[in-house]
Order: structure tokens, then sequence, then C-alpha cells
């Protein structure tokens, strides 16, 4: 079960969580898609099998997508459009340089109204429209500490939104 961690300034611009397993990151992606609004960017961070591919197949679950949510990993991108909104999926970890972002023509997503969350942002970053949401996942006790802070007005009321949705998951104090 999904543990809210207290955050120390308690500004309720960010939400840390501890998740146990991969059910917990799904579920705090379905916490996400209540909260998404159109043109949202969210940036996913973390290294190499932290779960950022787990979380976006929470959010499509929670928007009612029952089919298969594939790791962008090669196609760069996975568009979805489920019920309320268009999501587009990325995943830059092949790039080499932020240059080769250029060269895939993908601007278009990002000027649109379509959610954007993107896996591997810093390897794109000088192209990227900047976050509104950025969510970190490190491992954390066999499972993986999430930490999701809001950048921007909409950021902050989903981060806010967020910290509601999940009041009823139990509390614990951030570690000093
Ligand atoms: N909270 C969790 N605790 C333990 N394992 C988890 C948790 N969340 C996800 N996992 C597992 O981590 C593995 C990697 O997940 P995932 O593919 O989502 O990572 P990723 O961050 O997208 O990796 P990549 O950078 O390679 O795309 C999966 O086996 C998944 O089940
Ligand atoms: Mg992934």
């Amino acid at each position: 079960m999904i543990e809210l961690i207290q955050a120390a300034d308690d500004s309720g611009a960010r939400l840390q969580a501890h998740l146990a397993d991969e059910k917990d990151t799904e579920t705090l992606g379905s916490a996400l898609a209540t909260v998404l609004s159109p043109g949202l960017q969210i940036w996913l961070e973390g290294n190499l099998g932290m779960g950022k591919t787990t979380l976006t197949r929470g959010v499509l679950r929670g928007l009612g997508h029952e089919g298969k949510v594939k790791s962008p990993t090669y196609t760069l991108i996975e568009p979805y459009v489920v019920s309320r909104l268009d999501l587009y999926h990325f995943d830059f970890y092949r790039f080499n340089s932020p240059d080769e972002y250029l060269d895939a023509g993908l601007d278009e997503y990002f000027a649109g109204e379509g959610v954007c969350m993107v896996e591997w942002p810093d390897k794109a970053a000088p192209y990227l429209p900047p976050p509104d949401l950025e969510v970190r996942l490190s491992p954390a006790a066999g499972g993986r500490r999430a930490e999701i802070f809001g950048h921007t007005e909409a950021g902050l009321r989903c981060a806010n939104e967020m910290n509601k949705a999940l009041e009823g998951a139990p509390r614990a104090s951030a570690p000093d």
C-alpha cells in the first residue's frame, strides 16, 4: 500500500511516497490520472528500471486504457487517445545528443493539448517545454521512493490534488 511521507516543509507543493511494489507504482499513476489537465508536461526522472513506464501504465489504466502499454524506448513516442484526453508517452533514453530530438520531429506533440509524459527528459531538455510536474523515482527499501514537484500553477494544483486523493494512505514522517 502506498505510504505518504510528510514533506519537511509541508508546503503541499511536494508529494513524497513510498511505493512497496509495482502495484503501488501503478496506483500512484492512477491517482495522477484523476488530476490531469490538457497540455500538462510531466517529466519522469529516475534511473533505468525505476518504474517510469510502470507509473505511466497506471495513469493510462486510470484513464480507462485497457490495451497494452509498451515502453517507447525504440519508438520514442507511444500516443494514446483515451476518453478524456490525448496522452503522449515519450522515452528519450536512446538519444546520444539532444540534437537528435530535432531530427525526430516531435515538436507538434509538445505544442498541443495532449498530456506529455517524458522518460529521460534530460536527454532532450534544451528543446522541451519546461515541466509542470516532475516525478522522481529512486530505490528505497526494496521498493521505490516517489517525489513529485509542481513547478507551475497547473503542476502545483496537481500535486496538491494528488495529496488529497491519496489522503487515506498511511503516513510516515520524512527521515532526516
Ligand atoms: N515500487 C516498486 N517496487 C519494486 N519494483 C517496482 C516498483 N515499481 C516498478 N517496479 C518494477 O521495476 C521494473 C522496471 O520498471 P519500468 O520498466 O517501469 O522502469 P523504467 O523506469 O521505465 O525503466 P527504463 O528507464 O528502462 O525505461 C519492473 O519490473 C517493475 O515491475
Ligand atoms: Mg521505461
